[in-house]
């Protein structure tokens, strides 16, 4: 493959959430962007988000006008394919479909050039199997960014089975010179991110639906005594239960329907309502006008109790994920502090709380609801016992 530098064209498929912001990233690094859109009101409203954001930033002092008119001046909308030909690495972020994907990446091998790097955003579909509708697959990477693209420091760089190795050490290379934190991921359900952090959502709302503790006390304990900046429930109301639930989803029936990642019926019935969150002024908490938040119970023994239910199966997570070798040790703590803001690294705490600690916790867990669910990670297991 060619190499990948700061005169790489780049194209960008998709001018919605995440591909408006990527066109804006890569423009502000100097690149050429060429930004494509089915829907030519979108392309256009992403012309209007974007110089609303530049103007923006530069009123607050963040960029120069002059950083401001080259970055609009790197961005060419393009009206067809064709105009693709020029790139050297073209970002896909379409929806979340598979075969549009497939059908995207299939054209546009007829019309690019030989070294020429496809890339997908996908949050959750195997980038193995868009490959697979390519005649050369070798040159098809994941690159996932976190939305906002232009502020979210991480990025997994999710190699495809066939996926060349120049592909992904330059695709990495490329998007560490954007300022990102990138990590490399082998092509699982959920990457890092949106597997490791299953259990912030899903033990919190056992954690309710058991009865043990009300949202507003779970909220509270994860971040008095865990020091997480959101609780779990006002997280979900934040990214959306739609968005949220969809995401547990996916990750559950793509890992063959383990029961660690089963999704809740308490946060179905919430998508069902339409109750997504802060965005419909319901969700798990009101946030119509007027509402007071619930006061939570900040019974010491009880938080604690919680904290250590939910960061146990964070924690499990966390190993196994480095177990099965989905990412290294140091790009899995990497990962969630800066793609999710946690705290600490999950493993780094780990060593913190004392691996013993965590394990009794599981064990206790698993002794007392025999459920799957809560069985420990072969390679926290080895490692406790050291
Ligand atoms: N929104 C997020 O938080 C987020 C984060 C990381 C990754 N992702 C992933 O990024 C991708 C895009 O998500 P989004 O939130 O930006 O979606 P979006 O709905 O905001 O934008 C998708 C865009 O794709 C366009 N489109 C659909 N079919 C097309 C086609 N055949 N050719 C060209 N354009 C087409 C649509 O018109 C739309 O503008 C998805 O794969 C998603 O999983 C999203």
């Amino acid at each position: 493959m060619g190499k990948l530098s700061k005169d790489s064209c780049v194209g960008v498929i998709g001018a919605g959430t995440m591909g408006s912001g990527i066109a804006q990233l890569a423009a502000s690094f100097g690149h050429k962007v060429i930004m494509y859109d089915a829907n030519t009101a979108v392309l256009k409203q992403a012309s209007e988000k974007l110089q609303k954001s530049l103007d923006g930033l530069v009123q607050k002092g963040k960029i120069t006008e002059v950083v401001a008119k080259s970055t609009i001046a790197n961005i060419h909308n393009a009206s067809s394919f064709n105009e693709f030909a020029q790139c050297h690495l073209i970002i896909e972020a379409v929806i979340e479909e598979i075969n549009v994907k497939q059908e995207i990446f299939k054209k546009l091998e007829q019309i690019i050039t030989v070294d020429c790097v496809l890339a997908t955003n996908t949050s959750s579909l195997s980038v193995t199997s868009i490959a697979a509708s390519c005649s050369n697959a070798q040159r098809v990477v994941g690159i996932h960014f976190f939305n906002p693209a232009t502020i979210m420091p991480l990025v997994e760089i999710v190699p495809g089975i066939a996926t060349d190795k120049s592909v992904v050490s330059e695709s990495r290379a490329l998007i560490d010179t954007w300022n990102k934190t990138t990590v490399i991921v082998k092509d699982t359900p959920g990457f890092i991110v949106n597997r490791v952090a299953r259990p912030f959502y899903g033990e919190a709302i056992r954690i309710y639906e058991e009865g043990i503790a009300d949202f507003a006390t779970i909220d509270w304990a994860m971040k008095e005594i865990g020091g997480f900046k959101m609780g779990p429930f006002e997280l979900m109301d934040f990214i959306g239960n739609d968005i949220n639930f969809k995401v547990t989803e996916t990750v559950w029936t793509q890992l063959f329907y383990d029961n660690r990642y089963k999704p809740s019926l308490t946060q179905k019935r919430l998508y069902e309502a339409g109750f997504w969150g802060r965005k419909k002024s319901r969700g798990y908490y009101s946030y119509a006008e007027g509402s007071i938040m619930p006061e939570p119970n900040k019974d010491k023994v009880l938080g604690e109790e919680i904290f250590m239910r939910i960061i146990a199966m964070l924690i499990n997570e966390a190993y196994d994920a480095w177990y099965l070798k989905i990412a290294s040790k140091g790009d899995l703590d990497l990962a969630m502090t800066k793609g999710v803001n946690y705290p600490k690294g999950l493993i780094k705490w780990s060593e913190e709380i004392g691996l013993k600690k965590v394990m009794n916790k599981l064990l206790q867990l698993h002794g007392l609801y025999l459920e799957d669910r809560y069985r420990p990670s072969l390679l926290l297991q080895k490692l406790a016992q050291n």
